[in-house]
């Protein structure tokens, strides 16, 4: 079976995509200053203006800009896609992470970084997709529910698999300190794996994404 090093390309510059308050882009621009991740953000990215992600990036020292995503709800229209790409080809970046970024990115945007793009889902993946997973689990009756971290492909959360974490589901949880202690698990779990994709410990062989540690 083909076995592919994920983006061999040195030194790793990061882009991070987000449309909320940006924990996740926190954690993981913390963990490279502090030495954990030998890597660099490079540039952040919102499609919403005042998004916390813009300004706990700029706070940082980080590039963070607001770029349109044009007229669609849950897309960038192709104008937009193109400048999306551009912003961060311009920036260097070699791996682009989605943290919280509500928008499906397509094949033109895919075909521009080949196996360099991760997203971070916010349950035990194939478990719960779409939106609102926490929700998902909860009005499920789900005891067990987590975060994945995984390649993005052009399905709804449905590309390898990278690292997944479990999270408790406790009967006095409602959706809100439900989504808590799973972001927990996410701002650790996120930072490992992006410090395992800049060391090049992590290849795939078809969909298994196998981590050499
Ligand atoms: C996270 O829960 C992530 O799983 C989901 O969106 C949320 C983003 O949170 N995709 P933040 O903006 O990183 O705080």
């Amino acid at each position: 079976m083909e076995e592919r090093q994920v983006n061999c390309a040195k030194p790793y510059r990061l882009g991070i995509l987000g449309s909320g308050k940006g924990s996740n882009c926190m954690a993981i621009a913390d963990a490279c200053a502090a030495g954990h991740i030998p890597a660099q953000v490079a540039l952040v990215i919102s499609d919403v203006p005042d998004a916390g992600i813009l300004f706990g990036s700029r706070e940082r020292g980080i590039k963070a800009v607001y770029i349109p995503p044009g007229p669609f709800r849950t897309k960038l229209d192709e104008t937009a896609e193109r400048s999306y790409v551009s912003a961060l080809k311009d920036a260097g970046v070699n791996l682009v992470l989605l943290a919280g970024f509500m928008r499906i990115l397509k094949g033109g945007f895919l075909r521009a970084f080949p196996q360099g793009v991760v997203n971070i889902h916010p349950a035990l993946l194939p478990t719960f997709p779409g939106l609102e997973s926490w929700k998902q689990a909860l009005d499920y009756g789900a005891k067990v529910t987590g975060c994945t971290v995984h390649f993005v492909d052009e399905g709804i959360d449905t590309g390898p698999i990278i690292a997944q974490e479990t999270v408790p589901v406790l009967p006095e949880d409602t959706a809100a300190s439900l989504h808590a202690r799973i972001q927990e698990a996410e701002r650790r779990v996120y930072p490992e794996v992006v410090g395992a994709l800049a060391r090049g410990e992590i290849c795939l062989q078809g969909r298994q994404a196998v981590w050499r540690k």
